[in-house]
C-alpha cells in the first residue's frame, strides 16, 4: 500500500486522532510535556521498558518509542487478539491500576493496558507493547506513515 501523510500541526497537547493505514488504525498522539516526564515513572509496571522485545523501527527511541518525543505513532491494536485500545490518558484512574497508572491505552476486550508510549504493563494477556509503524518527517508537520 501507498504511504500515508498526516498534517500534525494542528493537533492540540494531549490530542489523538486515528490515520487508516493499510486497513490498520494509527494512533497518532500529541503528548503533553506531563505525560512524556512519566515514562519514566512507570517503566517498574511495564513488561518489556525498552521495547527490547516488540516491534518498531529501529530509528525511534527505545523507551518513548517516537522521532520526535511530542509525537506517538502507534498501530492501535492489541498484541493479545487484535482489538482496538481505547486511549485514556488521565493519570491516577482507579480502575485502570490508581497510582500506577499514568495515562495510557486501554484494550476493553480483555482489560490489557498500555502506557502512553504503548508499552504493555505486567498481568495482563498482551505480550508485547503496541506496534510503532515505520514514519517519517516531511518538514516539521507532516508524518508519512509507512
Ligand atoms: Fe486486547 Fe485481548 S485483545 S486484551
Amino acid at each position: 500500500g501507498a504511504p500515508v501523510k498526516y498534517n500534525i500541526g494542528k493537533l492540540e497537547p494531549g490530542q489523538m486522532v486515528t490515520v487508516e493505514w493499510r486497513g490498520k488504525p494509527v494512533y497518532v498522539v500529541r503528548r503533553t510535556q506531563e505525560a512524556l516526564d512519566n515514562l519514566p515513572k512507570v517503566a517498574q509496571f511495564l513488561r518489556d521498558p525498552e521495547s527490547a522485545e516488540s516491534k518498531q523501527p529501529a530509528y525511534v527511541n527505545p523507551e518513548n518509542r517516537a522521532i520526535k518525543a511530542q509525537t506517538l505513532v502507534l498501530v492501535g491494536l492489541c498484541t493479545h487478539l487484535g482489538c482496538a485500545p481505547m486511549y485514556r490518558p488521565e493519570v491516577g484512574t482507579a480502575d485502570l491500576g490508581g497510582d500506577e497508572w499514568m495515562g495510557g491505552f486501554f484494550c476493553a476486550c480483555h482489560g490489557s493496558k498500555y502506557d502512553l508510549a504503548g508499552r504493555v504493563y505486567t498481568g495482563v494477556p498482551a505480550p508485547l507493547n503496541m506496534e510503532v509503524p515505520p514514519y517519517s518527517y516531511e518538514g516539521d508537520d507532516v508524518i508519512v506513515i509507512g
